[in-house]
């Protein structure tokens, strides 16, 4: 096995997953990358723009790139401001490493995608990963169709190509950067360090979260498991548990009695309102054991702990 490229790799998941990759595989195996000019810390680092088809090549080329995890991406809140950079970014990016890693015979590609693939005529509660899928934003657009592509590839070239659908991710190491989930990250931030809140989505919208550490293990656990026991593709759906701000708000109260929050809806409300409250990720149990280990009580506790550590409150 050669190197471990990681796209998207300064973000939120990028930061956390190269540290698990490389305490994993070594330091001399992981390459991140980034659009961004440099990244700070200890990293093999390469800047690496996912429109650019030849620097992508050459990039696998020079540094004997053998697997790639491609997170870059554009977000949903983002991506409704810019459909057209989303489109270019998620869509055509997406392709080209599709493209670059068959011209190669790269071993495995993992690209995360969202449950933001589902649209308001999607039922709500449980949802498996085939049932309506009529996304309404350019984020679930190009996300499916990029879930869409991967599986193509796979049936079509004999490439391996798995992925899951995250719902929105809580991590106090790097924030995120432009979800529709962000608020529950935000929210603790800021019941930590004092501050009142004030929620861009109404207080009863449930959409459903999971914890970094869950979600790192998700990754590693489908990465890694042998393709025969794995019945789909790129679509996995995985979670933990549901919140609404109010529930989440509750929560911290136990920490923070005082805690303020103040509910104003933005453009952010119509997106959330198109996504599912809770997933069945049975097929993720079933096929690579997927067991998530954070309920929002853990969650909750481990985030305020960290947190406090790195505010120094
Ligand atoms: N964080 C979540 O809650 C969440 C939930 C579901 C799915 N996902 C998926 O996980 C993946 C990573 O998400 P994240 O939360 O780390 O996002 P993020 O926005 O924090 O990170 C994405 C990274 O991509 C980089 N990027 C943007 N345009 C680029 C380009 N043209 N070329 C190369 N890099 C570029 C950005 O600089 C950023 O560092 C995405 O595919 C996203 O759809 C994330």
């Amino acid at each position: 096995m050669g190197t471990i490229l990681i796209t998207g790799g300064l973000g939120q998941i990028g930061t956390e997953l190269s540290e698990h990759l490389i305490s994993k595989y070594g330091s001399n195996r992981v390459l991140v990358s980034d659009i961004k000019n440099e990244a700070s810390g200890n990293i093999r680092y390469t800047k690496l723009d996912v429109s650019d088809l030849n620097k992508i090549r050459k990039i696998i080329e020079e540094n004997d790139v053998t697997d790639i995890f491609h997170l870059a991406a554009i977000l949903s809140a983002t991506g409704e401001k810019d459909p057209f950079l989303t489109f270019n970014v998620n869509l055509l990016g997406t392709q080209n490493i599709y493209k670059a890693a068959k011209e190669f015979n790269l071993n495995k590609l993992f690209i995360p995608s969202t449950i933001g693939v589902y649209g308001p005529t999607t039922p709500k509660d449980m949802v498996p990963e085939d049932t309506v899928i009529r996304p309404v934003t350019m984020y679930g657009i190009t996300k499916i169709s990029g879930e869409m592509l991967g599986e193509y590839y796979s049936k079509k070239f004999g490439m391996d190509v798995r992925g899951l659908r995250f719902p929105g991710l809580i991590s106090y190491k790097f924030p995120p950067t432009a979800g529709t989930t962000d608020y529950a990250v935000d929210m603790i931030i800021h019941a930590v360090r004092g501050e009142d809140y004030q929620c861009y989505l109404k207080q009863d919208t449930e959409m459903p979260m999971m914890y970094m550490p869950d979600a790192l293990d998700a990754v590693i656990d489908l990465y890694e498991a042998p393709r025969n026991n794995l019945t789909r593709f790129t679509d996995y759906n995985v979670g933990s548990y549901s919140i609404t701000p109010a529930s989440l708000h509750e929560e911290i109260k136990k920490y923070y009695p005082d805690f303020r929050v103040e509910y104003k809806p933005d453009y952010r409300q119509d997106i959330a309102d198109g996504w599912p409250h809770s997933v069945n990720f049975s097929n993720a149990q079933k096929d690579w054991g997927f067991n998530p280990k954070y309920d929002l009580q853990l969650t909750v506790k481990d985030m305020v702990s960290n947190l406090k550590k790195k505010f120094k409150v």
